[in-house]
């Protein structure tokens, strides 16, 4: 039963539906407006960006987002046309362009990787950034203040990393000297931990 609703899951309509169900919409506006603060016209880039979603929630920015599911980039590029997609995986990526955005996002990915990819992932994202940008990346996270429910469903995520809190920090600190951590479980309508680090590039 759970296989099977991961498998739906790699179809982008029913992923589409699901972030829909699980309170996608309030979580893309709280992580807006209290953590990106986009200004128009900033230089954005998504590592793992699946259909694009965020995308509808930002103001006119430069956008490029890069994924691995060429089914999850096809529906991106017909939802956002005025954003640039790539097909692509962590390990395989280069940025043309080097220190030139000014955020980079990983929402609901370090936890898809294993500590080699995700380490590449918070290179990268170093590498991409101007001097002051900052990287935000979102994941679900082991606590020892979640609920039992909240426990449960996490063991059944696809990505198969999920961490702890310290996990998520001392791999991003491997890469970024400043890293702030905060513990939400208040994001999405189901019982679910999700850890937000913001690493800034000095
Ligand atoms: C939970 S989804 C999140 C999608 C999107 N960021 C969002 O918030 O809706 C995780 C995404 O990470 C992508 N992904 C997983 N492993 C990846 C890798 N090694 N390289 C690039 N993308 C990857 C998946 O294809 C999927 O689109």
């Amino acid at each position: 039963m759970l296989q099977s609703l991961r498998s739906v899951l790699a179809i982008p309509a029913a992923y589409n539906l699901w972030w829909n169900v699980v309170g996608g919409p309030a979580f893309a506006k709280v992580l807006v407006r209290e953590y990106l603060q986009p200004r128009v016209g900033a230089r954005i880039l998504e590592i793992g960006c699946g259909p694009g979603t965020i995308v509808g929630y930002l103001p006119q920015v430069e956008y490029l987002g890069f994924d691995l599911s060429s089914k999850y980039i096809e529906m991106a590029r017909k939802r956002f046309p005025q954003a640039q997609f790539v097909c692509e995986r962590v390990s395989q990526f280069s940025p043309a362009q080097q220190q030139s955005f000014d955020t980079v996002l990983a929402l609901g990915v370090v936890h898809h990787l294993d500590d080699r990819e995700a380490r590449q992932l918070f290179q990268i994202a170093y590498d991409a950034l101007k001097s002051g940008g900052k990287l935000i990346t979102v994941d679900g996270v082991w606590t020892n203040d979640q609920s039992p429910a909240a426990r449960w469903l996490l063991a059944r995520d696809r990505g198969e990393y999920v961490r702890n809190e310290g996990e998520y920090v001392n791999i991003a600190s491997q890469v970024f000297a400043n890293v702030r951590a905060s513990v939400r479980h208040d994001l999405i309508r189901i019982p679910y931990s999700h850890l937000i680090l913001e690493c800034v590039r000095r």
